[in-house]
């Protein structure tokens, strides 16, 4: 088999054999197809596109080009959850004790955060102590013994994805819909659950801008997910706005023990009923997803979620009496209010430029070596579709600087009053196949 013949398939149009893909990323990853040629293959899959069948394979090739992590000797249905990327986004660190605590083993691998939006890892590094290295024996046992953990991505898991990603990065080639659904798909496969929850996020925070790429991207990772034997289901929702109250690291753990504690913001709590209902229902806990709900509400009221936070982050190292006194963790020096510059109503929040300002005072990295301050963020006291006074503080900036005029501004200027504006939808659909 030779490159330059494969990549003039694609390039007309044909389609390529399980036998082609396999070799292409095989090759790929051991160094002997070049940088450039695979550079030429990504941009004719991104004009040309490729068939169900065709993104299974190359899904399928990528999840087998490292370690695929064997969780059969955990006991039950194991469910992951992924989105693909957001600001302010609480979920994991609320979903993974929660649905763990009505009996649905959670063996999670999450990333880190880069550019406006942030990552669970580094809002799990926020609590003192807390260690997102397991070996995979040890997570494992964790996950048998206790339900839930969540830990960083092993080195090993999918190489071809990490190869691939950077050269995409570097060609023009990212924003297309068969190489995004396979990147991801591959990590989620490689990572071993039997089940898998998406939230494809839309709108200015998210990767796809537009609904329409959104749903498209959810329907082909659903029917990937089928064809590669793996229950799949996906949650389209809006992410033009940033998601919850808190957006920085620390401040994103007082929000999620907030949350475990039955006082969460109305966004993030409804987020968490969807995908966790499903998370339920798949592991089938539930019959239902209203069953499932049920049970997610009586977990949170009873504190019994809140408790599995703690197992959670004592099982991990960390210093699990955070869980009773969360303001320790806000040590930023300075607290600053954004004050309404008029009266009206909030029309929009920028998500993305909002993470960006988050970015600026240290919550999150310009580039991957960037060292995070944890204390600091922003928490949003206006969403969209609240009235606001003039005034009246928009949100409270905390800053290990006292200078944020650049942060006041930038914010300011992506955040809209007007005379009328309504709550956005938060699920814009739910697609099963
Ligand atoms: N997230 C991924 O992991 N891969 C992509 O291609 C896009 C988003
Ligand atoms: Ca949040």
């Amino acid at each position: 088999m030779r490159m330059v013949d494969l990549i003039e398939k694609k390039r007309d149009g044909q389609l390529l054999s399980k036998e082609e893909i396999d070799f292409i990323i095989t090759e790929y990853t051991k160094g002997t197809i070049p940088d450039y040629q695979m550079s030429a293959l990504l941009m004719a899959i991104y004009f040309t596109d490729m068939t169900d069948e065709e993104i299974t394979n190359l899904t399928l090739a990528m999840a087998h080009s490292g370690e695929v992590i064997d969780l059969s000797s955990i006991d039950g249905i194991k469910v992951d959850k992924h989105s693909t990327g957001g600001v302010g986004d609480t979920t994991t660190l609320v979903l993974a004790p929660l649905v763990a605590s009505v009996g649905v083993p959670v063996a999670k691998m999450s990333g880190r955060g880069l550019g406006f939006t942030g990552g669970t890892l580094d809002k799990l590094e926020a609590i003192p102590g807390f260690k997102i290295e397991l070996t995979d024996e040890e997570f494992i046992r964790v996950v048998n013994e206790s339900k839930v953990a969540v830990i960083g991505q092993s080195g090993d898991l999918a190489p071809a994805d990490k190869k691939l990603y950077a050269l995409r990065d570097v060609t023009a080639t990212v924003s297309s819909i068969p190489l995004i659904a396979s990147s991801i798909m591959s990590k989620k496969i490689a990572a071993g659950a039997d089940a898998i929850v998406l939230d494809v996020t839309t709108g200015d925070g998210a990767f796809m801008k537009d609904i329409k790429d959104a749903r498209r991207l959810a329907h082909t990772m659903v029917r990937i997910g089928k064809l590669a034997n793996r229950q799949v289901m996906a949650v389209v929702s809006d992410m033009s706005q940033p998601l919850g109250e808190a957006i920085g690291n620390s401040l994103e753990v007082v929000e999620a023990i907030e949350t475990l504690q039955g006082n969460g913001p109305e966004d993030l709590v409804e987020m968490c009923y969807a995908l966790g209902s499903q998370m339920v229902v798949l592991a089938k806990q539930a019959q239902t997803l209203e069953e499932a709900r049920e049970m997610l509400a009586e977990a949170l009221s009873s504190g019994k979620a809140l408790a599995k936070f703690k197992e959670m982050i004592k099982n991990q190292g960390g210093d699990e009496t955070i869980v009773d006194a969360p303001q320790r963790l806000l040590t930023a020096q300075y607290e600053i209010a954004l004050p309404a510059k008029k009266s009206g109503v909030v029309t929009q929040l920028v998500a993305n430029e909002i993470g960006i300002a988050a970015m600026l005072l240290g919550a999150g990295r310009k580039t991957k070596e960037d060292e995070i301050d944890y204390a600091v963020g922003l928490k949003l006291h206006k969403k969209v579709g609240d009235k606001v006074a003039k005034g009246e503080s928009l949100l409270t900036i905390y800053s290990n600087t006292e200078d944020v005029t650049n942060v006041k501004e930038l914010l300011y200027n992506n955040i809209t009053i007007g005379e009328n504006g309504s709550e956005p939808p938060l699920i814009h659909d739910i697609i099963t196949e």
